[in-house]
This record gives structure tokens, C-alpha cells and sequence, in this order.
């Protein structure tokens, strides 16, 4: 995920080539672990925001308190991903079959779309959630991706063992929820190249209502929309975090190449600058 450009950044952009800032460990944190993302924000706005996320971290809010409050530091940008989620969700829900993230990586989007479960459909144990990621980052680029300095072997990573964690944070948020015996997750290590077809393979049954592409890259994006095509139906949603987006080129090619940007009408909400979703159609 980027850190989506405020308004005064386009400006920025206009005069610079677009920015690559490895995340800036936390001061306080601990965390030296340097993870390479791509990030169009100023300088600027780089400071102001790790000022705020230590403000965050040492903000004196009683634990028991502090995730009731969590909307004190979410900015417009995470609202407009939290947002651009619930619509993906909402669009989806007469549409039967499962929800795919491709590219989950913390795995935000599957929790967020766990509790929309909970919200709108509680009994729907058909609607099960699958995350694929390596959970090492970019296998590999090819040509397709361009020249950005982030696009490189490694990109995107998160710390060693994160999708233990993952789990863990996926199995409370169905905990909140009816029927929470019947396990309606599942997170898919490795490259999605290799894993998809197996995992297709092993769920024949499978019907896509709604995948959400965010690996950033060509080859696992042609790859996995070539694997889920037969397995969409009309009013399945395909949203994509980059189409149209310069400094990551490849996702738009394999969408080109795969489904055609003329058979599909890409579609937007008017508060989130890249993010943009298809209704399948046949
Ligand atoms: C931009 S991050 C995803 C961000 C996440 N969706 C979010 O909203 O926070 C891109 C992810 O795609 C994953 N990825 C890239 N190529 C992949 C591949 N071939 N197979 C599986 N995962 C891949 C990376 O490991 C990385 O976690």
C-alpha cells in the first residue's frame, strides 16, 4: 500500500521524480528493520507524519481504551482505504462466493473485510476470506514494472513470521461474530504463480464475488487474473490498487493483457485517487 499524495504533493511530483523513501523506523520503536515502499510524500509531510506516529505511540490513553480511539490518529488517507474497502464490500454482498486478497501483506484488508462480514452478512459462512502473499515481499520484477527504484526483489517485506500474527488477528475478528467455530479464513504463503492454480485445484467449488489485486507487479497479476477468470460471475467485483498508476506500470499491463481495458469499464469513488474496481460482466 502507498502513502497516497496529499493534495500539495502533486505539485512535488511535477518538479521531482516520484520519491522512494524506505519506511523511517519509529524513533521509539525498536524497529530497525528498513522495508523498501514507495511513497509519494514531501519531505514535509514525511516528518509531520512520523511526529505523529510517535505521538501515537506514546499517546497516554488506557489500553483497554486505546483501539476505541484509533480514530483520533487515521488521517484522510487511511479513511479513504477503509472507505474504498466497505464499498468494495457493499458492492459485493448479492454476489456469492468467497472474497480474494492478492498481495495482503500486513493484511488490513482482510480484517477489514472480516468485520464487514460480521456487519452485513454474520451468517454467510460461505463467504470465506483467502489472503495470498509471499509474506517476503516482490519475488521478482520483470520489464513490465518500469524503472521506479522500489520496484526491486524484496519490496513490500514484513517482519519474519508476520502471518503467524496475521492469523491470530484474524481469528479474533471472527471470534466477534456469529458461527466463529467454522474457520471462513485462510492466508496462502508463497508465490501466488504457484499457489492460485494449487489452491484452485484443491477448491473447485470456488466462486470469486470479490478479489482485490494489490501486488503491484505484472507477472503475479496476469498470473492470478488469468487462474480467477474462470471462476468469476456476473456482478463479481475486481478491484486494483495501482491501474493508471506511473510508477508501478505493471499491474495496468496485466489487466490490459488479461481481460482488455475496452471489454471492462474501470470504475472509481471520488475520494480515493488510485484505487479503482471493474463489475465482471462475462
Ligand atoms: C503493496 S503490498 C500489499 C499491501 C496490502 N494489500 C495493504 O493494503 O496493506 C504488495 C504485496 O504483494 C505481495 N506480492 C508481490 N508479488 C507477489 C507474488 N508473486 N505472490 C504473492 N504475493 C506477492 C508482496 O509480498 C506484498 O506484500
Amino acid at each position: 500500500m502507498r502513502v497516497p499524495d496529499t493534495g500539495g504533493g502533486h505539485r512535488h511530483l511535477a518538479t521531482r521524480a516520484v520519491g522512494c523513501y524506505p519506511t523511517e523506523p519509529m524513533a521509539d520503536s525498536g524497529d530497525e528493520l528498513p522495508f523498501a515502499v514507495l511513497s509519494l510524500q514531501t519531505e514535509t509531510e514525511r516528518n509531520r507524519r512520523a511526529e505523529f506516529a510517535r505521538l501515537f505511540r506514546s499517546a497516554a490513553i488506557p489500553e483497554e481504551e486505546l483501539l476505541a480511539n484509533l480514530g483520533l490518529f487515521m488521517r484522510r488517507q487511511h479513511w479513504a482505504r477503509c472507505l474504498f474497502m466497505h464499498d468494495l464490500y457493499r458492492r459485493a454482498l448479492d454476489v456469492h462466493g468467497v472474497v480474494m486478497e492478492f498481495g495482503t501483506r500486513w493484511g488490513q484488508n482482510l480484517a477489514l473485510f472480516s468485520v464487514f462480514r460480521g456487519l452485513y452478512e454474520p451468517f454467510n459462512y460461505t463467504r470465506h476470506l483467502v489472503g495470498f502473499d509471499t509474506f517476503t515481499g516482490f519475488p521478482g520484477v520483470s520489464p513490465e514494472d518500469g524503472t521506479n527504484p522500489t520496484v526491486s526483489e524484496g519490496a513490500y517485506s514484513v517482519t519474519e513470521g508476520w502471518e503467524q500474527t496475521l492469523e491470530k488477528i484474524l481469528l479474533y475478528h471472527e471470534g466477534e461474530s456469529p458461527i466463529s467455530h467454522l474457520r471462513k479464513f485462510e492466508l496462502v504463503k508463497g508465490d501466488v504463480s504457484e499457489t492460485l492454480p494449487r489452491y484452485l485445484e484443491r477448491h473447485p467449488e470456488t466462486v470469486v464475488a470479490l478479489a482485490y489485486f494489490d501486488m503491484d507487479i505484472y507477472k503475479p497479476t496476469r498470473d492470478a487474473l488469468t487462474s480467477i477468470r474462470p471462476h468469476l460471475t456476473r456482478g463479481s467485483v475486481i478491484g486494483f490498487d495501482e491501474a493508471c498508476f506511473a510508477a508501478l506500470p505493471g499491474e495496468t499491463v496485466a489487466l490490459r493483457e488479461v481481460l482488455g481495458l475496452g471489454a471492462i469499464r474501470l470504475q472509481r469513488v471520488p475520494y480515493s485517487p488510485t484505487t479503482s474496481f471493474l463489475i465482471w460482466e462475462g
